[in-house]
């Protein structure tokens, strides 16, 4: 018996079909319900117990062999088969292209907007570089005050025809662009990124995106502004949130506040997320002061107007809990593409 079983080892690993009807003689040969392997296993039941103790295992190991052989054989001929059928027909759908996925500060940005353009508000876009007049000066920031620290700005070049050339800190600088260049009423909000000089880190980043809006006529009130922004919040986190305003300080409004949200992590119960406190602030927000508007060429007699700024990367990190900042530009594929569902 060991003979066969050597002879039958070595001519196993000797074959090498050529075809898928060699290796069907083959399974006939070995493995088929009359083959060679069948016999061994009924000459195995003859044998005396000694022998029986002897070529168990051999022989099992021996059909384990050859059927592992012939599946293997097997699976390379299948896909030659299903690799012949891709080179040769060309009405086969080609291979799918993968989807990229929007990045979720743009998720979220535009859901901002069309909350806002549902109330009738315009989006409006300036330059990321900016002078000093359009980015402080018009805005009521005193020459060398120091709110002027409150954002610390990269310059790029001194003295320029309206002041020094900077990034813009804030978004604000287009409200004053769009006052300047127009009448009221004005309705817009202003979508963009801003720079400030802040080593990078979990919380802080060097550049990050805002919304400012910008509300200008007859007759605005403080009650007009709270309106807006607890509709605004209503429609992104859902209805009952709860908003609260503290008074606050920007040199270009008067008077200022920010705004709070009940947490929407555990609903004001107290988490992690809003420091146990049940509030979360989510932006700035005040009466355009009568001096910006002046300063733009508008009579603050007749007109008045609210204005609030908001970080799109805050309002995103409290929607989708990131916790790190630095993931937003670090393109990691990983991270950008668990927003993929969102695609619409
Ligand atoms: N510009 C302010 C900031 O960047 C936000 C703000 C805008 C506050 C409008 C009040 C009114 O922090």
């Amino acid at each position: 018996m060991q003979a066969k079983i050597d002879q039958y080892t070595s001519e196993i690993n000797a074959f090498q079909p050529a075809n898928a009807d060699e290796l069907e003689s083959f399974r006939i040969k070995y493995l088929g319900s009359k083959g060679l392997i069948k016999d061994l296993f009924d000459e195995f039941k003859l044998v005396g117990p000694e022998e029986k103790r002897l070529f168990g295992k051999v022989l099992n190991e021996f059909k384990q062999h050859a059927e592992t052989k012939y599946q293997e054989w097997k699976e390379s001929f299948e896909t030659k088969v299903q690799n012949q059928g891709i080179e040769t027909d060309l009405t086969l759908p080609g291979e799918g292209i993968e989807l990229g996925s929007r990045h979720p500060l743009s998720l979220v940005r535009r859901e901002i907007v069309e909350i806002f353009k549902k109330l009738g508000f315009t989006v409006a876009e300036g330059p990321e570089i900016e002078d000093d007049w359009h980015n402080f000066s018009a805005l009521n920031f005193p020459e060398e005050h120091p709110a002027r620290d409150m954002q610390d700005t990269f310059f790029i070049k001194k003295g320029g025809e309206k002041g020094d050339i900077a990034l813009r800190t804030h978004t604000s600088s287009v409200q004053v662009r769009m006052m300047e260049q127009g009448k009221p009423p004005f309705r817009s909000i202003m979508p963009g990124r801003v720079y400030r000089n802040e080593a990078i880190s979990a919380r802080a980043h060097c550049f990050f995106h805002q919304i400012e809006g910008l509300y200008v006529d007859e007759n605005v009130s403080f009650a007009d502004l709270k309106q807006t922004l607890y509709y605004f919040v209503q429609e992104l986190y859902g209805e009952g949130t709860k908003v609260r305003f503290r008074p606050s300080y920007f040199p270009f409004t008067e008077p200022s506040a920010e705004m709070d949200i009940s947490c929407s992590l555990c609903k004001g119960d107290g988490c992690n997320m809003c420091k146990g406190s049940g509030w979360v602030e989510i932006l700035g927000c005040g009466m355009v002061d009568p001096n910006v508007l002046e300063n733009c060429g508008i009579d603050s007699k007749q007109y008045t107007g609210f204005a609030f700024g908001m970080g799109i990367e805050r309002i995103t990190n409290l929607k989708y809990e990131i916790k790190d900042l630095r993931l937003f530009s670090e393109n990691d594929i990983r991270f950008l593409k668990q927003f993929q569902s969102e695609i619409s």
